[in-house]
C-alpha cells in the first residue's frame, strides 16, 4: 500500500511559525492549494493579516495563537483544531529561530532558548497530533530544519545543534511512521530571505526569494521525497562537504566562510 499523502478533502492542515517568513509563505500555498489552514504563531496580528490575505484563494487560514514552548498550551491547541475544525491532515512544524553562538562569549540563555523553540516546539506539536492521526489511520507531518543541521558551521552551535537534531527526529520516526500510514518529511533549506536572515552580517550564497521558497515546500509536500531541500546548487555541495574526513572539512569551511581570518572578539 502506498504511504498516506494529505490532500484538501481529507481534513485540515496546520502550521506553525505562520506569522511571516517561509511559514507564512507554505500557509498562502497550502491555501491556494484549497487546504483550510490553521494559522499558528504567537502574534495575532501578522496571523490576522495572513487571513486576510487568503481571502481570494480557493482555501483559507484561520489563526490559533500559541506559543510552541509551551507544552500544555500546544496539546490543548491540537485538541481545539480538531474539535473545532475537523481532522489534521497536514502538519508542518515551522516555527523557528536563530540565535548565533560565538565560542568567545557563550550564554547557556541562546542555547536553552533555541532548543526551547526548534526542538521543543516541534515535538509539542507532533506527539498529540500524531496521536491523533495513529487514531485515523493516516496523516503527513512535515519538520522545519535546515542544511546547518548536516555538520557543523561558525556561530551555529546552537542553531545548528537543533536543526541536527530535527533531521535526526524525523529520520528515526519515519521507521515507525511509515509502518503508521503517516508520512514525515524534513526540510532543510538554504539561506532564504525572510526577516530572520535580514539582519545577517555574512554573505549567503544562493539566497533564495521566500515566494520561491514557499513553492518548493507546497511541491515536495505533494512529492513522496523524504527530504525537501534548495536551492540544490547549493545544498547538495554543503551535504557532500559535511561527509568528508573532518580535517578536510574543517580547513574548506574556515577558508570558504573566511572564518580563519576573523579576529576573536572581545567579551
Ligand atoms: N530563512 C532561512 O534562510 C532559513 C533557512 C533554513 C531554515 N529556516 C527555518 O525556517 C523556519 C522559518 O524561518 P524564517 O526564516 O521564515 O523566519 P521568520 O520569518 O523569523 O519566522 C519565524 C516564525 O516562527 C515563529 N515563532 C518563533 N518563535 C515562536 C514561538 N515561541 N512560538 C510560536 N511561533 C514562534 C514566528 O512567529 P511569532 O514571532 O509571531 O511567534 C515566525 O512566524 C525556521 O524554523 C528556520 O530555522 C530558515
Amino acid at each position: 500500500m502506498a504511504l498516506y499523502r494529505a490532500r484538501p478533502e481529507d481534513g485540515v492542515a496546520w502550521v506553525t511559525g505562520a506569522s511571516s517568513g517561509i511559514g507564512r509563505q507554505i500557509a498562502l500555498e497550502l491555501a491556494g492549494a484549497g487546504y483550510t489552514v490553521i494559522a499558528t504563531a504567537r502574534r495575532e496580528d501578522e496571523l490576522s493579516s495572513l487571513a486576510a490575505e487568503t481571502a481570494n484563494l480557493a482555501g483559507s487560514a484561520i489563526p490559533m495563537p500559541c506559543d510552541v514552548t509551551d507544552e500544555d498550551a500546544m496539546s490543548d491547541l491540537v485538541a481545539a483544531i480538531e474539535a473545532r475544525h475537523g481532522r489534521i491532515a497536514l502538519a508542518v512544524f515551522n516555527a523557528g529561530m536563530f540565535a548565533p553562538v560565538h565560542g568567545e562569549r557563550m550564554s547557556v540563555e541562546r542555547f536553552t532558548k533555541s532548543f526551547a523553540v526548534n526542538v521543543s516546539g516541534v515535538i509539542h506539536g507532533l506527539v498529540p497530533t500524531v496521536a491523533l492521526m495513529q487514531r485515523t489511520g493516516r496523516g503527513q507531518v512535515v519538520l522545519m530544519a535546515s542544511v546547518a543541521g548536516y555538520a557543523g558551521l561558525p556561530t551555529s552551535a546552537a542553531y545548528g545543534a537543533t536543526k541536527a537534531a530535527v533531521n535526526n527526529l524525523a529520520q528515526s520516526l519515519k521507521f515507525d511512521f511509515d509502518k503508521m500510514n503517516i508520512r514525515i518529511q524534513v526540510i532543510n533549506p538554504g539561506f532564504v530571505d525572510t526577516p530572520a536572515t535580514e539582519g545577517n552580517p555574512f554573505p549567503m550564497p544562493a539566497l533564495m526569494q521566500v515566494e520561491e521558497a514557499g513553492k518548493r515546500v507546497a511541491r515536495g509536500i505533494a512529492e513522496s521525497g523524504f527530504e525537501i531541500t534548495f536551492p540544490r546548487r547549493f545544498t547538495w555541495p554543503l551535504k557532500l562537504l559535511s561527509k568528508l574526513p573532518y580535517s578536510l572539512y574543517f580547513a574548506l569551511v574556515a577558508r570558504g566562510t573566511g572564518w580563519k581570518k576573523k579576529p576573536l572578539r572581545p567579551k
